[in-house]
């Protein structure tokens, strides 16, 4: 039995949940469902990432206190993704006492190796709102193509990338007014020392096109990183430092330890072991490609400063597209995770992400019209059709029973003979792979049934074995089936699991056939998508 612990990216506390960051969420769940289902023990950890300026600023703006802001945020945020059948085993946030306390540890651990440095730089200010400005609260003209109202960092006429100070004009975005600069001392954390030791832990741990940024980064070099802020900033104070905190992205990933720690609170569980240097335990971080520098490069060196362990892989996807758009709210393709949930169930989702995931970062399209045909076709048409057609008959004439022996062992073979292909499929996370065999059994069964159209026997003779037999090889596939598309169907197992009257399904179930056995009455487990039914939905 492997022990796992895996985490999905702390979500922002400044917004709800959008389609984009629920793909992160089921990728990781389907991962961590089949570890579950393998028998393996997989801890799931998630949270909120409560700090930094923008929140306090959202906050501010909504005249509340940030921690109303980000108590009601999390709330939010849980319930969407519960909306999404994601299994978190601890959903918790940054801006806690167990996380206070492990970034002060670890900070006191990058102290004592000496990798933090003071240096005094120069920022830009407002005078009015009394803060240091970070890039995004600038605003001015491009230097390039003089266009007004740009960004501090890029221009979104002309594509130029520059510095907020090469603005012309530039004003704060917080009070209207020009920034003056202002000089403040930072402490930094000695990144550049860790190179070799991140380019060989990167090559284990990484997928190949991260392993090729990463040679980019490393290329130029790596610099210190600036791990404080000036007050006002909400986020923890660094300790001796008044007036001073740290960074966000400093204890954001630390709130994956305080994560675990609070559930350990609650359930029995050895959190040093997952976190001491060499740990047996594995640690997967499933990550977007925006934020690979600091799971890829700023993490794992704090943690080898702090004498913790590294993670034993970084899984970064690629970002959901809507209709082969970014989601954009001008375009009207943001889709807000709560506003799906109004109109479709969250497992034609989970199917159709599935249907196109694999361990690369290429981005994900969801194209409603595709969404639409491969859910009626593959969910409803070839899997849960098999059980619709037949149960009745089992139910009606045999009076629920199914048959005592297998009537094409063979038919029933194939699914160990895939079990193996299927399961590593969803370990690699090429879980279109493994939907793609999966439907292939689907195919196979379907095929067998048309060919043995025990609807006509029935209507000779209702009580002929051999529609009895024919069914229950059928309904035998069937929850072979589910049990394959457990990870990605939590919701369709568990009906199927009561309608074949039997316990929660493992991975070894696929061995061994159900027979003799009574199953229930047959109801609707999925119904077809109407294409009317997303309206609004649809960019
Ligand atoms: N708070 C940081 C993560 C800290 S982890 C210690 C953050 N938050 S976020 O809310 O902006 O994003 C959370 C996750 O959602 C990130 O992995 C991000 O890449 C992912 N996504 C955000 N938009 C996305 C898409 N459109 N598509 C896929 N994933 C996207 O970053
Ligand atoms: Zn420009």
């Amino acid at each position: 039995m492997r022990k796992i612990l895996v985490t999905s990216a702390l979500v922002y506390a400044n917004g709800p949940l959008h389609l984009g960051h629920i793909l992160e969420q089921i990728q990781t769940d389907i991962w961590v469902r089949f570890q579950k289902l393998q028998g393996h023990d997989c801890l799931y950890i998630c949270g909120d990432d409560a700090h930094g300026t923008p929140i306090m600023i959202s906050a501010q703006k909504q005249n509340i206190s940030p921690e109303q802001l980000i108590a009601e945020t999390k709330t939010s945020h849980e319930k969407d993704s519960a909306g999404f059948l994601i299994s978190f085993d601890n959903y918790y946030t940054t801006h806690s006492p167990e996380n206070l306390e492990l970034t002060k540890k670890v900070y006191e651990s990058l102290l004592k190796n000496d990798d933090i440095e003071t240096k005094t730089i120069n920022q830009a200010f407002d005078e009015d709102a009394k803060m240091f400005l970070p890039d995004r609260y600038i605003k001015g003209t491009c230097p390039r193509c003089n266009t007004p109202d740009q960004n501090g960092d890029n221009c979104e006429n002309c594509g130029a990338t520059y510095s907020p100070t090469d603005l012309i004009n530039p004003i704060s975005t917080i009070s209207g007014k020009p920034p003056t600069q202002k000089s403040s001392e930072h402490y930094f954390f000695r990144l550049d020392k860790y190179t070799s030791i991140l380019q060989a832990w990167g090559k284990e741990s990484l997928q190949p096109e991260i392993v090729n940024k990463l040679n980019e980064w490393f290329e130029q070099g790596l610099k210190p990183w600036d791990i404080s802020r000036d007050a006002p900033y909400f986020g923890f104070e660094i300790p001796n430092k008044p007036g001073k905190y740290f960074y966000v992205w400093l204890d954001a990933p630390i709130g994956y330890m305080a994560s675990l720690q609070n559930l350990s609170a609650q359930r029995k569980i050895d959190v040093d072991a997952y976190w001491q240097p060499n740990s047996p335990t594995e640690l997967y971080h499933f990550v977007g490609k925006d934020i690979i520098y600091f799971h890829a490069l700023f993490w794992p060196a704090i943690l080898e400063s702090a004498k913790l362990r590294k993670p034993t892989a970084i899984f970064t996807h690629g970002y959901l597209t809507i209709n082969g758009q970014k989601m954009s709210k001008s375009r009207g393709t943001f889709i807000l995770a709560s506003d799906y949930l109004k109109y479709l169930n969250p497992e034609y989702l989970r199917y159709y992400l599935a249907a196109k995931l694999n361990s690369g970062i290429d981005d994900i399209d969801l194209n409603f019209d595709d969404f639409v045909k491969r859910n009626n076709s593959d969910l409803v048409g070839k899997v849960v059709n098999i059980a619709s057609r037949l149960a009745g008959f089992i139910n009606k004439n045999f009076d629920g029973m199914l048959a005592p022996t297998l009537a094409v062992p063979e038919l029933f073979a194939e699914g160990p003979k895939l079990a193996e292909k299927i399961s590593e499929a969803y370990e690699t996370r090429a879980f279109s792979n493994a939907v793609r065999l999966i439907m292939q059994l689907a195919d196979l069964t379907n095929k067998y049934i048309d060919s043995q159209k025990p609807w006509n026997l029935a209507k000779q003779n209702p009580n002929d074995p051999a529609v009895q037999n024919i069914c229950t090889m059928g309904i035998n596939m069937y929850r072979l089936l589910i049990l394959f598309l457990k990870p990605i169907l939590p919701v369709l197992a568990v009906n199927s699991e009561a309608f074949l009257q039997i316990s929660p399904l493992t991975w070894e179930d696929h061995k061994i056939p159900l027979l003799n056995h009574k199953i229930s009455e047959f109801k609707p487990l999925i119904q077809r998508i109407e294409p009317k039914t997303i309206g609004p939905l649809r960019p």
